[in-house]
């Protein structure tokens, strides 16, 4: 009993530091990314459902940038360990253009949170046969907007 003391202590230790680090990921709040995009996630629902604004720092377009609408679900499924995968959807109020995201929401070695997405952007194009360049593939990482109160 005496030699299982130090033994159970340190378990208890190494098992408390791997809660500490086990920080939660969560999507709401304001976020930027590394083009200088920036985002707003006003909440998420019980099911994983959100909604917020984009604010795009480029487009494709020649159009005066507006702010544009986001919709998106967040993968809420009952053995979800943290670091939940997520998809939303850009519906840009300034062009004909769609953009889906969908990414992972990380929390970094020094207890960031990061989100790694992967987008497509689909253009309007006039003609069936201009189908083949409407479509963008990129990656955008966003940290979060420390706010300045
Ligand atoms: C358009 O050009 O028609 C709408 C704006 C598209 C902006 C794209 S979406 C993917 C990439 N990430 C951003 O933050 N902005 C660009």
């Amino acid at each position: 009993m005496v030699q299982a003391t130090p033994f159970l202590l340190l378990l208890f230790l190494a098992l408390g530091a791997h809660g500490l680090a086990v920080k939660k990921c969560s999507l709401t709040g304001r976020w930027v990314n590394d083009l200088g995009s920036n985002m707003t996630i006003t909440s998420v629902s019980a099911n994983g459902a959100f909604a917020g604004s984009y604010h795009t720092a480029v487009s494709a377009t020649s159009n005066e940038i507006k702010l544009s609408p986001l919709q998106g679900s967040m993968q809420k499924s009952p053995n979800q360990k943290g670091q939940p995968t997520f998809g939303f959807t850009v519906n840009w109020s300034f062009s004909d253009s769609i953009t889906v995201f969908t990414g992972q929401c990380f929390v970094d070695e020094y207890g960031k949170e990061v989100l790694k997405t992967m987008w497509l952007l689909r253009s309007r194009v006039e003609n069936i046969k201009n189908d083949w360049k409407a479509t963008r593939v990129g990656t955008n990482v966003f940290t979060r907007l420390q706010s300045q109160e």
